[in-house]
């Protein structure tokens, strides 16, 4: 058994990550283990848990599994968490609940837990004292040894947790399935080493870890002859690519090789700030293939509160920056994530942050309540902020991000934009839905063959959090 430490997940190295060619190996004998067996994976958290969650399911595969939607029919249920806020654990713990009952009915199912959950001390002492009659616990750093972590469950009976808090190697011969034929995921660095005072990733996902840019590049060449057409480059804080690496090869430079790929559209996330380059905007400008949409987390307005969560840049840097990028990039639109109610924050404070959502018009943004997380300095602070100060500040930030997403959407009301078509709408089964290259939500009623396609579509009605729209033909 190897269980999570805090003490251990804290600690950072100047060594330089290892990269691992070889570490994913399946034995002949373990290739059968799913045989006539399927699988249930849930992804909670943000786009590198959905990726990680593509590559567990190759795994799973290899090992002859097959997939399954229905948690009923299922011989191993496992969730792939994340540790963000409270309330992912709570669905995470609620979920379990449902899982036990059906492990009751149905005694050969094998249920786990993976992910940034996993990666904390305080979850896997829970798993150890509540929840025994779980079968498998493995974290971020293992997922390529999840077939000898499955076969040890099955072969001991009982509760096998293998999490690994160390700084964190790069391992590239992960198999992937992925969820679309079209657009694809790419890590491009693993882990964080921003260690924002109120965020748990930076322990949940180690060390900051970019992948060499040969591997990266590999990979989209691979993906443009696949007939992919969208790749998003994934990292905590995509604009520190190469900063852990001896090389003077950065963000910039990785930009502009993968939108010569050809490949026809490059997005990226997050970006940081505290490391975006007047070099990098003038990389997304230049080539028409870089997509005009950039995440630009903000999280407070409040110079006083930037500082106490350690986000190294003031509203001032922050607004300039959001110039510049408009000034380069007039039609790009722009997004962020707010916390509201850190520890100690004032009606001034917030007013702040209004201030900066009234100069920057964001085209939509996340906003959360901060959430203490066991380990993290911010968990410490004092807090004087009523819960109900809280929701009302979340509620009032609510209504201007929504009044300004309105605003920023009905300027398309006519327009001609491209939208990579993806597939069937959820909501109507006649209807398809895509994303503009400014990552709008666009439905459009037309024959199934354009799925997979990139098409002119003119905004015939825009809604706050979507548009509607007909394919141009030309
Ligand atoms: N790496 C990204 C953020 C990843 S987490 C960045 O630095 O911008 C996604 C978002 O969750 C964060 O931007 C933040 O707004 C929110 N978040 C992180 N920790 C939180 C906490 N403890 N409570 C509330 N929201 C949190
Ligand atoms: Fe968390 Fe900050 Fe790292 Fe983003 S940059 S993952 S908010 S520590
Ligand atoms: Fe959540 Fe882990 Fe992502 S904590 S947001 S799944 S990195």
């Amino acid at each position: 058994m190897l269980v999570p430490s805090l003490k251990e997940a804290k600690i950072r190295t100047k060594k330089e990550s290892i990269v691992k060619v070889d570490e994913y190996k399946i034995d002949d004998s373990l290739k059968k283990i799913g045989v006539n067996k399927k699988y249930f994976l849930k992804t909670y958290g943000c786009q590198m848990n959905e990726h990680d969650s593509e590559n567990i399911k190759a795994i799973l595969e290899d090992m002859s599994y097959t997939s399954t939607d229905d948690m009923e029919e299922a011989d191993l249920i496992l969730l792939n968490t994340c540790a963000i806020r409270e309330n992912a654990h709570n669905k995470v713990f609620g979920y379990l609940g449902r899982a036990k009952n059906l492990k009751e009915r149905k005694k050969n199912v094998l249920v786990g837990i993976c992910g940034c959950m996993a990666q904390e001390e305080v979850v896997v002492n829970k798993i150890l004292k509540d929840y025994k009659w779980m079968d498998i616990v493995f974290g971020t750093h293992n997922i390529h040894n999840l077939p000898n972590i499955l076969n040890n469950a099955i072969e001991k009976q009982k509760l096998e947790v293998e999490v690994l808090s160390c700084e964190g190697d790069i391992i590239e011969n992960i198999p992937v399935k992925r969820d679309s034929k079209y657009k694809a995921w790419i890590n491009i660095m693993y882990g964080c080493d921003k260690f924002c005072t109120y965020c748990i990733v930076p322990y949940t996902r180690g060390k900051q870890r970019s992948r060499r840019k040969e591997f990266i590049l590999e990979e989209v060449e691979q993906l443009v002859k696949d007939g992919y057409l969208e790749v998003t480059l994934l990292g905590q804080n995509v604009n520190a690519y190469g900063k852990d690496l001896d090389t003077d090869y950065k963000m910039e430079n990785l930009l502009e090789d993968v939108a010569k790929t050809g490949i026809k559209r490059v997005r990226f996330v997050t970006s940081h700030p505290w490391d975006f380059t007047d070099n990098m905007i003038e990389v997304i400008k230049k080539y028409d293939n870089i997509m005009p949409y950039i995440h630009l987390p903000l999280q407070s307005g409040s110079d006083r509160i930037l500082k106490l969560m350690g986000r190294r840049y003031t509203k001032e840097s922050y607004l300039e920056l959001y110039r510049k990028l408009k000034e380069a990039l007039p039609y790009s639109s722009i997004t962020t994530d707010i916390i509201v109610g850190f520890p100690g924050e004032t009606e001034e404070d917030f007013k702040e942050t209004l201030d900066v959502v009234e100069k920057c018009k964001y085209d939509s943004a996340f906003t959360f309540i901060f959430s203490p997380r066991e380990g993290t300095p911010a968990a410490k602070m004092e807090d004087n902020v009523s819960l109900e100060e809280k929701q009302d500040r979340l509620q009032r930030l609510n209504e201007l991000i929504n009044k300004y997403s309105k605003e920023a959407n009905l300027k398309y009301e006519g327009k001609t934009v491209p939208v990579l078509i993806e597939g069937v709408s959820e909501k109507d089964d006649d209807t398809l839905m895509g994303y503009t290259d400014t990552m709008k939500l666009v439905n459009v009623k037309c024959d199934k063959k354009y799925i997979g396609t990139i098409q002119n579509v003119e905004i015939k009605e825009v809604k706050t959090w979507s548009m509607d729209g007909e394919i141009k033909e030309n």
